[in-house]
Parts: structure tokens; C-alpha cells; sequence
């Protein structure tokens, strides 16, 4: 009787492992949506001085507009591929904190409870006068000549180039709290999101799944799975159930 007791006390008390899993374009390829650097990405397509930066938007709204337009567009027709799935599942098991650099909603549709962006959010808009006014979209478009409630024109809610990331100091602190960290997808070419890597401890396990090539020696404790982020976390999901 006194075991049975203490089984019931004990097990909603034991802590769950933090996952922080840190992801990219290549988390959401296959759900069609472009990378960035790849062959064929967005930036071979696209100048980011023309598009993706606060003096871009000053010179040029309508091609700004419609360039994120376009990403919203592919965003909203999109569905969360079985990695995105996988990921959300580790939550039966871990405490999974997602930090994406992606401004696509995959990681919440596919069920993920914790995702912070550190890039924005393709699926909300915000003033252009005043950041601090957040507006969620429901459509798909944003027009010249839709305003705030301060009647400034609304803006995507993305994090330019040459803008500060308002969500790093949060992300630091959430990865420095990891018992394990995972990368997918992501060429970790854009600063400072591609430093949290970095602030890992070297006894934590990482593991970084990717198809590309990377150089990464000088990090202790990494696992580096060339693959697909749906082929790379079949193996992962299956590495990681054996440590609960
Ligand atoms: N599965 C997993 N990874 C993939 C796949 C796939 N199917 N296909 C490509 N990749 C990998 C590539 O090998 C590369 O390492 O995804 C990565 C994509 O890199 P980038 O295009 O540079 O994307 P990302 O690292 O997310 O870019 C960072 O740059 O332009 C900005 O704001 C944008 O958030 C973005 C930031």
C-alpha cells in the first residue's frame, strides 16, 4: 500500500528533460516552402536590399508588400510536413521549447505548445510608427493604404536585416537552460540567431540535422545527422525515446 502511495506522489513530480529545439528554412523545405541560401532559395531570387530591410521598405512598400505577400500566400497554403509532427510528439515526453528563425506557423499547427520567433511572424502585421502595435492577419494580403489604429501604414511583422532581434536575449536564456539542443535546418549564417549554438555548455548532447555541410569540430558533444529534417528526425525521435 505504501508503495502504491508513493508511485502516485513520485511520478507527477518527476521533471521532464528540456529539448530546445532550434530551427530554420530547412525545417518547412518540405512543406514547400524555400529556403533562403539553397540553390533555387529566395535570396538567388531576390536582392535583400530590396526587399528585406528597413530602407527597402521606405523606398519601395508596394514590392516590400508584395514580396511578403507572396510568403504569406505559400505560408497559408502549406501544411506542417512529418517533421514539424515529430517534433510536437517529443512533448509527451520532454519539456520542448521550439525557437525558430522561421516566420512560417508550421511548428504551432503541427501541435508544438512553446515556439518563440525570432525573425517575426509572417501571419501578423504591425505599424510601422509604433512596433509595439501587433496585429494577427487572417488574410492573406496587406495593402498600401492599410493602417494602424494610429492611421500609420502596417507593415509585415519580420525582423529585417539590420533590425535589432527583440526575442534574442529571451532565446539565449531559454537555450542556456537546455538538457539537450537541437539544430534542423538551418545554414546558421545569419547573426545573432546563429550564435545560441554557441552558448550551449560543451557537456550538453546536441545534435544538428541537415543535408548541407558544415565545419562545426570546435563543438563539444555534437551529433551531426546529414539528412533530411523529416528523414533526420525519424532517426532522432528514435535516439532520443531511448533516453527517457
Ligand atoms: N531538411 C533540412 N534542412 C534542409 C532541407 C531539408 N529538406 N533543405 C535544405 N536544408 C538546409 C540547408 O542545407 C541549409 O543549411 O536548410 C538550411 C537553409 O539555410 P538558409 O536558407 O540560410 O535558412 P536559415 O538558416 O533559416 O536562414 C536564416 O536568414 O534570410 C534570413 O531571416 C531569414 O530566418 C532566415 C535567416
Amino acid at each position: 500500500m505504501f508503495v502504491v502511495c508513493l508511485k502516485f506522489i513520485f511520478i507527477p513530480l518527476m521533471k521532464k528533460k528540456k529539448i530546445v529545439v532550434f530551427s530554420g528554412a530547412g525545417m518547412s523545405a518540405e512543406s514547400g516552402i524555400k529556403t533562403f541560401r539553397d540553390t533555387g532559395g529566395l535570396w538567388e531570387e531576390y536582392k535583400i536590399e530590396d526587399v528585406a530591410t528597413f530602407e527597402a521598405w521606405i523606398k519601395n512598400q508596394p514590392l516590400v508588400l508584395d514580396f511578403y505577400n507572396q510568403r504569406r500566400k505559400q505560408v497559408m497554403d502549406a501544411q506542417p510536413n512529418e517533421a514539424h509532427f515529430l517534433v510536437a510528439e517529443l512533448q509527451k515526453h520532454f519539456d520542448v521549447q521550439v525557437i525558430t528563425q522561421n516566420i512560417d506557423d508550421l511548428h504551432e499547427r503541427a501541435g508544438s505548445k512553446k515556439v518563440l520567433h525570432l525573425h517575426g511572424e509572417i501571419m501578423k502585421c504591425r505599424s510601422t510608427a509604433k512596433q509595439e502595435l501587433i496585429y494577427e492577419l487572417k488574410h492573406w494580403e496587406i495593402k498600401k493604404g492599410d493602417v494602424c489604429e494610429i492611421g500609420s501604414q502596417l507593415r509585415p511583422h519580420i525582423v529585417w536585416f539590420g533590425e535589432a532581434v527583440p526575442e534574442m536575449d529571451k532565446a539565449t536564456d531559454l537555450a542556456e537552460k537546455a538538457d539537450i539542443f537541437i539544430t534542423i535546418g538551418t545554414s546558421l549564417n545569419v547573426y545573432p540567431a546563429a550564435n545560441l549554438i554557441n552558448v550551449i555548455e560543451g557537456h550538453i548532447p546536441k545534435f544538428l540535422v541537415d543535408p548541407g555541410d558544415f565545419n562545426l569540430d570546435y563543438i563539444k558533444n555534437l551529433t551531426i545527422i546529414k539528412a533530411t529534417a523529416v528523414e533526420g528526425m525519424k532517426v532522432l525521435s528514435q535516439k532520443l525515446n531511448e533516453l527517457i
